[in-house]
C-alpha cells in the first residue's frame, strides 16, 4: 500500500470533514476532493506547535506567507515578482477566483466557463453578478480534451469579457498545453477580456507532468490573467482557508492585498508556509502513490467495469468515467452506484449536461478503498445491464 495513501479506514472514519460524515457508515466515500493522507509531518509539527502554543489568533504575517507563494509558484514557469501587489493571500480559491472576476470586469459581463467543469464556477459568476457562458470543452470525453478556441472567440465577438479556466481541468484532469493558453491569450487580447485561471491542481501533476500557469505562456497572458492557487488539494489543507492570486498585471488588476488578505486563517498561513516549502518530498510521495492507483484502476476498471472509458488524467486524483455503454445506469450513474452498491462518487451531469453518463471518481484513498468500491461498481452495472 503506497504511502501516504495508507491509512487504514478505522482511523478515517473518525475525521468529522466533509467527505467522512456526508454519507452513512456503510457507504465509501470517493467524491468530494479530500484526500484520505495524514498531514505531511512539517505540517502536522508546525500545527501541533501552534496548539501547544495556544496560538491560534488573526492571520497577520502577510508578507512573509506571500513570499513563500511566490516562491513555490515561480516552478510553474512564470518568475513571480514578491511584491505587495503582485502575490495576493486570500481565503481560499472560491475568493481568488470571485474577487479577481469582480475586481476586474463591470457587473454584467459574461464570462466564458468551459463544462463540464468544476459544478460551482457556474454559480461564483452569478454570485458576482457575471452571466456564465458555456463554451465546452471539446473532446471531453476522448483522448485530447482541449478549449474549443473558435467557440470561446465567438462568445468573445458576442460581447463576453471574461474567461474562467480551470487548469489543470476539474473533472478531466488535463493540463492545458501552451500553445492553446498563448493563443487564448491573444484572443482576451484582442477583445479586451480578462482570463482568471484556476490553477488549485498545479501542485499535483502525475510525474513526467510538466505544469506551466497561464501566467507563464506568455507575454500577452501576464497582461490579461490572474492565476489562483492554493496547498489546499496537494496537502489536504482545504479546512484551513489560505490560497493566493497571482496577478499578472497589478497595474492594470486591481486585486489588492488590503481588501483581500485579512481574512486568510492563521492555521491555514502556518500549514501552507510548512507545505510549500518543508513537505515537497512528500507531496512527490503523494504523487508517486496517485499515478500507482491510476495503474490499479486501469486493472480493476477493466475487470469490473469492462465497458467504461476514461482517460489518465495528467494531474490531481480525480477521474471522469464515461458510462454510457452501461445504458442501465442512467444518466446519473453516481446515483445509481449509491443507491446500489453504496459507493459516493460525484454525479456526472453536476458537472454540466455534457455530464450525462459520466461519473467523477476521486481515487485518493487506499488501494484497498479502491478495490472495494471498484468491486461493488462492477456488481451494480452487472445487476443494472
Ligand atoms: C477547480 C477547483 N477550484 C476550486 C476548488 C475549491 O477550492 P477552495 O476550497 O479553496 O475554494 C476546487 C475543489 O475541489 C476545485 O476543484
Amino acid at each position: 500500500m503506497p504511502f501516504p495513501l495508507d491509512v487504514p479506514e478505522s482511523v478515517l472514519r473518525r475525521r468529522r470533514s466533509q467527505k467522512w460524515v456526508a454519507y452513512p457508515e456503510d457507504v465509501l466515500p470517493l467524491f468530494v476532493a479530500e484526500t484520505d493522507v495524514l498531514l505531511a509531518p512539517a505540517i502536522r509539527d508546525r500545527l501541533a506547535a501552534a496548539v501547544a502554543d495556544g496560538d491560534t489568533g488573526y492571520f497577520a504575517e502577510i508578507e512573509r506567507l506571500s513570499g513563500v507563494c511566490a516562491r513555490y509558484y515561480s516552478r510553474f514557469g512564470y518568475d513571480v515578482p514578491d511584491d505587495s501587489v503582485s502575490v495576493v493571500p486570500v481565503n481560499d480559491v472560491g475568493v481568488g477566483v470571485r474577487e479577481s472576476l469582480a475586481r476586474t470586469l463591470p457587473a454584467g459581463s459574461g464570462v466564458i466557463y468551459t463544462p463540464p467543469v468544476y459544478m460551482p464556477f457556474a454559480p461564483w459568476l452569478r454570485r458576482v453578478g457575471m452571466s456564465p457562458v458555456a463554451v465546452p470543452l471539446i473532446d471531453h470525453d476522448g483522448e485530447d480534451p482541449r478549449l474549443d478556441l473558435e467557440g470561446i472567440e465567438r462568445a468573445l465577438a458576442d460581447g463576453a469579457r471574461g474567461v474562467l479556466l480551470s487548469h489543470p481541468h476539474n473533472p478531466t484532469g488535463v493540463v492545458h498545453s501552451s500553445d492553446e493558453l498563448a493563443a487564448l491569450a491573444d484572443l482576451a487580447v484582442e477583445y479586451g477580456a480578462v482570463v482568471v485561471s484556476d490553477e488549485i491542481w498545479a501542485p499535483l501533476t502525475m510525474p513526467g507532468v510538466e505544469f506551466r500557469s497561464f501566467l507563464a505562456v506568455s507575454e500577452a497572458a501576464r497582461g490579461v490573467g490572474l492565476a489562483i492557487s492554493s496547498a489546499s488539494k496537494a496537502f489536504n489543507l482545504a479546512g484551513l482557508k489560505c490560497a493566493f492570486v497571482v496577478n499578472g498585471n497589478p497595474e492594470r488588476f486591481e486585486v489588492r492585498r488590503s481588501a483581500l488578505s485579512g481574512a486568510v486563517g492563521h492555521f491555514g498561513a502556518l500549514a501552507a508556509e510548512a507545505a510549500l516549502t518543508g513537505s515537497l518530498d512528500w507531496l512527490d510521495d503523494l504523487r508517486a502513490a496517485l499515478s500507482s492507483n491510476l495503474d490499479l484502476m486501469e486493472q480493476l476498471m477493466a475487470e469490473h467495469l469492462p465497458r467504461a472509458r476514461w482517460r489518465r488524467p495528467d494531474a490531481g486524483f480525480v477521474a471522469w468515467i464515461d458510462l454510457r455503454a452501461y445504458p442501465g445506469l442512467g444518466d446519473d450513474p453516481a446515483a445509481a452506484f449509491l443507491d446500489d452498491g453504496r459507493v459516493a462518487l460525484s454525479n456526472g451531469p453536476a458537472f454540466g449536461s455534457q455530464g450525462k453518463g459520466f461519473a467523477r471518481v476521486n481515487f485518493a484513498c487506499s488501494e484497498e478503498l479502491l478495490t472495494e468500491a471498484f468491486t461493488r461498481m462492477g456488481r451494480v452495472a452487472e445487476r443494472r445491464d
